[in-house]
């Protein structure tokens, strides 16, 4: 009777023995010495690699959202009238009303000063206007420095650094301006026989230069409450 006792504990013994042996070691081979273990942890159901990136620029309107795209078009040779005929104005603003009718507003270190500084604007492959015009008015073209927004008012001749050289904006009148003389170019040729600018300009570039992007439309209370009110 002892004997079969025996035998039945020492089988359940062993049998238990077996299984925390064996869990053991299945524990330690893939966990090691650590009870920080998280390899029993449920899978994570995603991709390793985010497949979505993040959308962090506003909604993007398909077709003619016209407060995204509100700029006008109008000649380069206007805008300078434009802005010479509202006084050149260093910081307001002055109004034109661009090529589609539509009333404008511009500023001119925003609209006005490319004409005078971007190279490949009035024709591709030309030269800015201060690139030849420039600040260092010893060697500046006619000692005139269309660089910047003072130059541009001090005009031209100006060998030795003259605060005030010759105008070159008509005194506010924007067709009796040696500016509008020279860059004016009907059939390609200026009004007064001088060589037109920017200098290389040849006769297929439009008289008043070329069509360009400036200024922006000014809201009416129409397009104001557009903007506000979205389509249903
Ligand atoms: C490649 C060099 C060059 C570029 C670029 C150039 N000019 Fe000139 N500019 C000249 C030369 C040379 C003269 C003298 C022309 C002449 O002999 O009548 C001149 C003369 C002028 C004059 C007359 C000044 C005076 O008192 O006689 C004005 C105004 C003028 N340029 C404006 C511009 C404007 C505006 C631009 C850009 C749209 C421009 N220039 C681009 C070379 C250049």
């Amino acid at each position: 009777m002892n004997d079969v006792r025996k035998m039945i504990y020492g089988t359940l013994i062993g049998f238990i023995l077996t299984l925390v042996v064996w869990f053991s070691i299945v524990y330690i081979s893939s966990c090691g010495f650590s009870f920080t273990c998280n390899k029993g942890a449920p899978l994570i159901d995603r991709t390793p690699i985010p497949t979505l990136i993040p959308a962090t620029l506003p909604v993007q309107g398909l077709g003619g959202d016209a407060a995204a795209f509100n700029k006008c078009q109008i000649a380069a040779v206007d805008l300078l009238g434009a802005w010479v005929t509202a006084g050149v104005p260093e910081t307001d603003k002055f109004t034109f009303t661009d090529v589609n009718g539509q009333s404008c507003e511009a500023v001119f270190a925003r609209d006005v000063l490319p004409l005078f500084t971007e190279s490949n604007l009035w024709y591709p492959g030309s030269l800015s206007c201060s690139s030849c015009h420039s600040s260092d008015l010893a060697k500046a073209l006619q000692n005139m420095d269309l660089s910047s927004y003072a130059g541009i008012l001090a005009g031209s001749g100006r060998a030795n650094g003259e605060p005030q050289g010759k105008d070159i904006l008509g005194g506010g009148v924007w067709e009796d301006s040696l500016l509008y003389q020279m860059v004016y170019a009907p059939n390609g040729e200026s009004l007064i026989g001088r060589p037109i600018m920017p200098l290389g300009r040849t006769a297929d570039v439009p008289d008043k230069g070329p069509v360009i992007f400036a200024g922006r439309i000014i809201p009416t209370e129409e397009t104001a409450d557009a903007t506000t009110t979205p389509s249903p």
